[in-house]
């Protein structure tokens, strides 16, 4: 089942400047930094009451967010929601017709075991599913 949203991943060109906007902007500082460097992304996390906020920078142009920031200006990137049974509900999903972007969860940041939505599936939003990977 969906849970929540547990984060919106923003896209940003300069990681540190964003980063110092968004601490002054939430008035909090980060909890975490991580670079997921099969991914090619650096991202900085930010506790947001119930909810998280996440700026994901490049460390490759030939990434997936560097080859996104090539072509669109940054800004929100995807919504993520917080699943309790990731492997079910991409089952759910896929018999519902909308399109994953990988057969597998994936290892995302912070401690997560991810999936992504085609936008074309969900209006033009981006959509991860995430869960503790912890669980597995
Ligand atoms: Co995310």
């Amino acid at each position: 089942m969906i849970k929540k949203i547990e984060h919106i991943g923003i896209a940003v060109k300069d990681l540190e400047h964003a980063t110092k906007t968004y601490q002054a902007l939430l008035n909090v500082a980060p909890y975490k930094t991580e670079t997921v460097e099969r991914e090619g992304v650096k991202t900085v996390f930010f506790e947001c009451g119930d909810s998280k906020i996440e700026l994901l920078g490049a460390t490759r142009e030939d990434s997936p967010v560097g080859k996104y920031l090539s072509t669109q200006k940054e800004g929100i990137h995807h919504i993520a929601f917080f699943v309790d049974d990731l492997k079910a509900e991409m089952k759910r999903l896929q018999n519902e017709g909308f399109q994953l972007l990988s057969e597998e969860p994936k290892a995302g940041a912070d401690d997560k075991s991810i999936v992504f939505l085609h936008p074309k599936s969900n209006h033009g939003v981006l959509v991860e599913l995430c869960e503790d990977q912890s669980q597995f």
